[in-house]
């Protein structure tokens, strides 16, 4: 079995790759060749955390997969990661694990990658300016992503606490410098929007975290968030302003997301929104973006596929530049 840490796995992979690999886990989501059932969820309520764990497997990559991920709000007073997490990779052929990868960096690529294929796939070609709301964890491959499928001039950074948005954005301006493009922080959420062509919104919100009607004709929003019934970070007016809303799986949207549930309940949008799986237009079964000035809304949870796809192609890539730690 084959470690892989942090820094192995930067070594061998991109955010360009990690792009490439989500592109494949939901195509193959899409037509049904992968196995992803929906992730057990388990509440502690002793220690006010979730342990969440997904399993996926795909025949035609010959792998299987298990990402145990725990949220654990309350670690942050403790020094200690919010979402500790790991990849347990498994030999699809003879069912033996063949690599345990470092969960976070991992979901942090395959995160980030989402809103890659999502915002390059449905963005406007000729985006120039972009938004990133919030600045924890799951932020700088985010933004990466962002950049990477994209020419952007500048991408306005907010989070609800002024001095790390200010901290984040000087840091990401200067360590993604390479891309060309100015990162800023924004004074208000709505001042981080009123330009973008490419939005993200990557926090643990229960409440908007920008006016909908800021929003600029055109735009393309990802919303990576929220992942259980309570929490929304996005204002139900940009999904009634949206000509499209697609999801990364509209089943798993539909078993936790407040973000689309609250406003279904609301009756604010309907089901008859919804246009399908961000995997269905990257097989040409549904459209794109037609028009220039349609508003667009991806909401993405993660899927397995994402993190058995990422994983294999991280093992893939590890062992022919013979990097990582061999265990037994
Ligand atoms: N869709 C997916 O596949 C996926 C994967 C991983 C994490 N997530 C989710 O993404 C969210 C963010 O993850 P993270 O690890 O970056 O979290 P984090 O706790 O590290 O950071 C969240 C940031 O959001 C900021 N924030 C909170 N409310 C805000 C608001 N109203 N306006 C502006 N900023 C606000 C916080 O100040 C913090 O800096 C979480 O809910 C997490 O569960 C989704």
């Amino acid at each position: 079995m084959l470690l892989l840490s942090p820094t192995d796995i930067h070594q061998v992979f991109s955010m360009k790759d990690a792009i490439e690999a989500d592109k494949l886990a939901f195509r193959l989501f899409s037509e049904g060749k992968t196995e992803v059932p929906l992730r057990t969820q388990i509440v502690s309520e002793k220690q006010n955390g979730t342990f969440l764990f997904m399993p996926a497997y795909a025949p035609d990559l010959d792998a299987a997969a298990l990402k145990i991920i725990n949220i654990f709000p309350d670690n942050i007073d403790k020094d200690l990661s919010s979402a500790p997490a790991q990849v347990l990779l498994v030999d699809g052929k003879n069912g033996y694990v063949n690599a345990l990868l470092d969960g976070a960096t991992v979901t942090q690529l395959r995160t980030g990658a989402a809103s890659g294929v999502a915002l390059d796939l449905l963005g406007r070609k000729d985006a120039k300016s972009g938004a990133l709301i919030g600045t924890g964890g799951q932020a700088a491959t985010q933004l990466e992503a962002m950049l990477c499928i994209r020419t952007l001039e500048t991408v306005f950074v907010y989070d609800q606490n002024p001095e790390r948005t200010r901290d984040f954005a000087k840091k990401m301006d200067h360590e993604l410098k390479r891309y060309g493009t100015k990162i800023l922080p924004a004074a208000t959420s709505d001042e981080a929007i009123r330009e973008a062509d490419l939005i993200i919104t990557v926090t643990p919100a229960t409440s908007p975290v920008f006016d909908g009607s800021k929003v600029k004709a055109g735009a393309t929003v990802s919303c990576v968030g929220s992942y259980q019934p309570h929490m929304q970070e996005m204002d139900p007016v940009i999904l009634e302003r949206a000509a499209k809303i697609y999801f990364d799986s509209e089943e798993a949207v539909l078993s936790e997301a407040g973000d689309i549930l609250i406003p279904l309940e609301e009756g604010r949008i309907t089901k008859d929104d919804f246009t399908g799986d961000i995997g269905d237009v990257l097989t040409g079964k549904i459209v794109g973006r037609e028009l220039a000035d349609e508003i667009i809304v991806f909401k993405t949870v993660g899927i397995g596929a994402q993190d058995l796809v990422t994983a294999q192609k991280i093992y893939e890539r590890a062992c022919e530049m013979k990097i990582g730690t061999k265990w037994s």
